[in-house]
Parts: structure tokens; sequence; C-alpha cells
């Protein structure tokens, strides 16, 4: 396994919807494997294929549950319903020390294929439905700051790239 170097905003690849995974590859269980190390090594709650500059439908989420710590890996993952909405707090490895309240469902069922190619199906809620939604908002090109008010998503803007002169 190996880490591979985040892309942060405002690299075009985060910005870019990405392709469906055809069939599972060697390549694909390597890079599964990486942005898992990646996840782990940066702390992060979820990791998506783009973030290490790959635009493919793939997504890592580390449960961070005492019950479960095993790494759920989402390929090609849809939501295909949702209840409910809650507002917390979220961060993204994407976007370095900036934390924001958003808006999110608060229990989801996701549809996709695991490492094995076979149909994987989850309901979830609170903190794990939340790292899917924000997963699936980074494989269609969105990031939380679009999740953002017009006004919010301006000033972030100006102090974001402020902050990294
Ligand atoms: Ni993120």
């Amino acid at each position: 396994m190996a880490y591979i170097q985040i892309k942060t905003y405002p690299d075009p690849i985060l910005r870019k919807a990405c392709e469906p995974i055809e069939s599972i590859t060697g390549e694909t269980v390597i890079l599964c494997n990486n942005m898992v190390e990646t996840m782990r090594l940066a702390q992060g709650a979820g990791l998506a294929a783009n973030q290490v500059g790959v635009s493919s439908r793939v997504a890592v989420l580390d449960p961070r549950t005492k019950k479960e710590s095993k790494p759920i890996i989402l390929i090609n993952p849809v939501i295909v319903e949702q209840d409910s909405e809650e507002i917390s707090e979220e961060g993204c490895l994407s976007l370095p020390r900036f934390y924001e309240y958003i808006k999110r469902a608060k229990k989801v069922l996701v549809r996709g294929i695991n490492i094995d190619g076979e149909p994987f199906e989850m309901e979830c809620e609170g903190f794990l439905a939340r790292a899917i939604q924000h997963e699936l908002d980074h494989l269609n090109g969105l990031l939380l700051i679009d999740r953002l008010s017009p006004v919010k998503k301006d000033l972030f803007k100006k102090k974001y790239m402020k902050d990294r002169k």
C-alpha cells in the first residue's frame, strides 16, 4: 500500500464528474488499497478517487465505530433512498482547515458494487450517511463549499485563496 498525495482545492480534477468503473481489475484493487492507506494516514473519514487524481467512481470510508473498523469500499455508488435532514459540521481533506455546517439527509440507502464485483447495498444514518453523501458529491465533481449559500461560498473563496498566498 502507498500513500498518494491528496489533491486540494482549486485543483480542476476535483470539479470533474468521475467515470463509472466498467470492470474491476488489478489496478482497481491497488487503487482501493492505496486510497484506504491514504485516508488512514490523513485521518480522514472518507476519500474519493478524484482526490488522489483518478477520475473513477470509487470511494472509501472509515466507519469509525467500535463495532466496525474495516474500511468500506464503494464502487459506482448511488444513493437510492434518503430520509430526514440533519445539520452537522463537515470538513474535507481537499479543503484543509475549513469546516462548515452542512445540511444532509440523515439516513441513506446506497447501492453499488464491492471490490469483488458483487452488488452491494448498505443502509446507514448519522456520521456514515453524511460521509457517503460527501464522497458521492466528490464523485460528481462537487465540494462541500457548493453546499453553502452564495454569500458564504464567496467569503470562503476570498479567505481561502488569501490564506494560500
Ligand atoms: Ni472531501
